[in-house]
């Protein structure tokens, strides 16, 4: 069996210049953990050129959800972005990654830190009941830099809550926090910023982070994945070690390099 199954595009959305989220057919065979990625790519020049992309869709959903930059010298973005439904796209057959439930320690209130397409695994994540089970509250943060980079928050804020099954406990245990740093907006700077200065409590509610209690997850640049951990470090956080042993925190750069 090859190592790539060859997956039809459903749909495609364009959130504006720089970002767009596709979703493909999925493979019956295909199983993940919510958070994990895949590589993704197209033929190019007759042979196959992919790159890391995390799975957006829930693992329960007969579809695959990808969320992407377009980058216009980009090998493969500056393809994929003029992706059409009907079109193929090749999807590996081992998702892996660390981002997941199963590696982080029990706990009270699950952060889950994002800048920019690092979103993507939390939009799996947050479709996950077993969050759910596992974590009093779930604090989604993204940070960008434009308003129109917050993707999918209207899905966070209004069609999730209404969710067939998971509405009533998205509705109570869910808390998205958008912030943007390069234009106005209701909530402005890093979330680092935001949790240093104690912003991110007082706008939520939330106690402030608990090494005892609080758990996160953190996807972003490499800058960004730096900073946070030293944060979290501070905080008195410590990091899964390796796939498969737990932690108070598990990181995965967004795969940016596209
Ligand atoms: P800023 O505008 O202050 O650089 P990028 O597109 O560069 O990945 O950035 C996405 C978002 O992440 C931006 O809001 C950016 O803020 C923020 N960001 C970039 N680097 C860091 C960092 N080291 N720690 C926290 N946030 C960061």
């Amino acid at each position: 069996m090859s190592k790539f199954a060859l997956e039809e595009v459903l749909s495609v959305h364009h959130w504006n210049d720089t970002l767009f989220s596709f979703r493909t057919t999925r493979e019956r065979s295909l199983r993940f953990k919510n958070g994990q990625f895949v590589m993704i790519g197209l033929e190019v020049n007759g042979k196959p050129l992919m790159r890391a992309y995390s799975i957006a869709s829930p693992n329960y959903e007969d579809h695959l959800e990808f969320f992407s930059i377009k980058v216009p010298d980009g090998p493969l973005t500056s393809r994929l972005q003029h992706l059409q439904v009907g079109d193929q796209i090749m999807v590996s057959r081992k998702p892996t990654g660390t981002l997941v439930c199963d590696d982080l320690l029990p706990g009270r209130n699950l952060y889950m830190l994002s800048t920019g397409t690092g979103l993507a695994p939390f939009m799996s994540l947050i479709q996950d009941p077993e969050v759910y089970e596992r974590f009093e509250k779930v604090v989604l943060i993204h940070g960008v830099r434009e308003v129109s980079e917050l993707a999918y928050a209207d899905f966070i804020t209004k069609e999730l809550p209404a969710h067939e099954y998971l509405g009533e406990e998205i509705a109570e245990k869910l808390v998205y926090y958008p912030t943007v740093t390069r234009e106005e907006f209701h909530t402005m700077g890093r979330l680092t910023d935001h949790i240093r200065s104690g912003k991110l409590f007082e706008d939520t509610g939330l106690p402030p982070i608990d090494p005892r209690q609080d758990r996160a997850m953190i996807c972003g640049s490499p800058a960004m994945l730096d900073d946070t951990s030293a944060l979290l470090d501070e905080l008195g956080l410590n990091i899964s070690p390796r796939m498969g042993e737990p932690g108070d925190y598990v990181i995965e750069r967004a795969f940016v390099e596209k």
